[in-house]
């Protein structure tokens, strides 16, 4: 896309030269396209009942981890972790991503598998063996259960609580997480931060890709960042992907020993799309070490470093991701750039659900009869 908007500004160029009118400006044609993240319109009754929703074990089979076990607002609504834990008795395959501005994005998943909205992604998220292993029906009549979830489900419009209502209450929730406060948007830039920017957009190429107020162009691409070894080194790791893999109909999935990422969804046969990944935010990095699909990268200069070798060795990397010969004073602007894109942490109880959520009610005993 950038590349064929410059290709385009190029030809203009020549153009009005042929004509004998010297072209004046020669700014990035993506300069005014960043910006602070919109914040998103929200019911507020609604987003608080997902709120609730959002820290509350009890969504999962055995009671055992919310979202918010992975999705930690501490930690940017990331884990801290290079690879995700999953639901008991197994582990996870990839990094968690932050959810902050998740909202905003056009595809959802390291591998962008779901491209409809957030309802799905929530489905997704309850009902996965690895992540909380829960049936919907039993979701729905578990929450039935709780007098509060009754009020609340009722006050938010939704009638009596419905695995329907769940999905929807989650992502209006999701919504309410925006940026804000980062150095970046208020122009308080130190100016080691500010040359960054420049070299971001410039000579470094980082916005071909990292695009927009979100710093991304919700597209896959192949980086060429390494396999993470722990996936086949550990059972319950390697067995996740296996089952992930079967149910995504991946070619060979038996002898597979890499994350094909966004393949699955072109499965092209020749593999050229092996390896890509979607483009992530690069927004409140500060708070979501350690970094990439699978955790391989720990720190911003090593993000940095990474790229200023020309990314990994992969037969699919994308022609983009090449030797940058930065400075290691370049390299340090660069890292105070993608410093000023981290702004307040969202752990007030505006974002948290900071009451405790109690169980010790009644239990109804004939539910299946019960109408609220
Ligand atoms: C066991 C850890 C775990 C739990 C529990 C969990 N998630 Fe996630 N979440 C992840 C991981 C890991 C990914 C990335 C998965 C992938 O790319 O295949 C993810 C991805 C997401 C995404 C997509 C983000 C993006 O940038 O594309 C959303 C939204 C999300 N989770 C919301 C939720 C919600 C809502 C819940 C609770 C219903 C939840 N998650 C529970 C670990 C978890
Ligand atoms: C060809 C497109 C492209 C270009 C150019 C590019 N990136 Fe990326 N970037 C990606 C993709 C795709 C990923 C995710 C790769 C993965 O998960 O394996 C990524 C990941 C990152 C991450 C990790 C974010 C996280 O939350 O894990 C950072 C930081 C980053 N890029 C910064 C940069 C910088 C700085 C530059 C310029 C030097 C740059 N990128 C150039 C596509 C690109």
């Amino acid at each position: 896309m950038y590349r064929n908007v410059s290709s385009k500004i190029a030809w203009l160029i020549a153009l009005l030269i042929a004509a004998g009118v010297s072209a004046v400006s020669t700014a990035p044609a993506d300069a005014a396209d960043f910006g602070p993240v919109k914040s998103m319109k929200v019911d507020a009754k609604k987003a608080a009942l997902g709120k609730r929703l959002f820290f509350d074990p009890r969504l999962s089979g055995d009671a055992a981890i919310s979202c918010s076990t992975c999705h930690i607002p501490s930690k940017g609504f990331s884990d801290g972790l290079a690879l995700a834990k999953a639901y008991p008795g197994s582990e996870g395959f990839r990094n968690t991503p932050t959810l902050i501005n998740a909202a905003q994005k056009a595809a959802w998943f390291h591998d962008g598998r779901i491209g409809t909205n957030l309802n799905d992604v929530t489905r997704e998220s309850i009902t996965e063996t690895y992540s909380m292993n829960m049936d919907m029906r039993l979701m729905q009549e578990r929450v039935k259960q709780d007098p509060i979830y009754v009020k609340m489900f009722k006050d938010a419009g939704y009638g009596e609580p419905s695995n329907g209502s769940v999905r929807k209450a989650i992502p209006e929730y999701l919504k309410t997480l925006t940026s804000r406060g980062a150095a970046f948007d208020g122009g308080k830039m130190s100016d080691a931060a500010q040359r960054g920017f420049e070299l971001f957009k410039g000579k470094a190429g980082c916005a071909q890709c990292h695009s927009g107020s979100r710093f991304t162009d919700d597209q896959p691409y192949n980086t060429g960042v390494p396999n993470n070894p722990e996936i086949w080194s550990n059972p319950l790791r390697h067995i996740t992907y296996v089952a992930f893999s079967m149910f995504m109909g991946i070619e060979n999935y038996m002898n597979i020993r890499r994350d094909v990422g966004a393949h699955i969804r072109s499965h092209k046969s020749d593999g050229s799309d092996i390896g890509k990944f979607m483009t992530p935010s690069l927004r409140e990095l500060k708070q979501t070490a350690p970094y990439m699909h699978n955790g391989m990268i720990a720190t911003l200069a090593d993000v940095v470093a990474f790229y200023n070798r020309g990314g990994g060795n992969d037969v699919n990397q994308d022609p983009r991701i090449k030797p940058l010969g930065l400075s290691s004073q370049e390299r340090n602007n660069l890292v105070a750039f993608l410093e000023a894109l981290s702004g307040d942490a969202l752990t007030g109880p505006e974002h948290v659900w900071k009451d405790k959520i109690n169980v010790n009610y009644v239990a109804i005993s004939d539910w299946l009869q019960k109408k609220n």
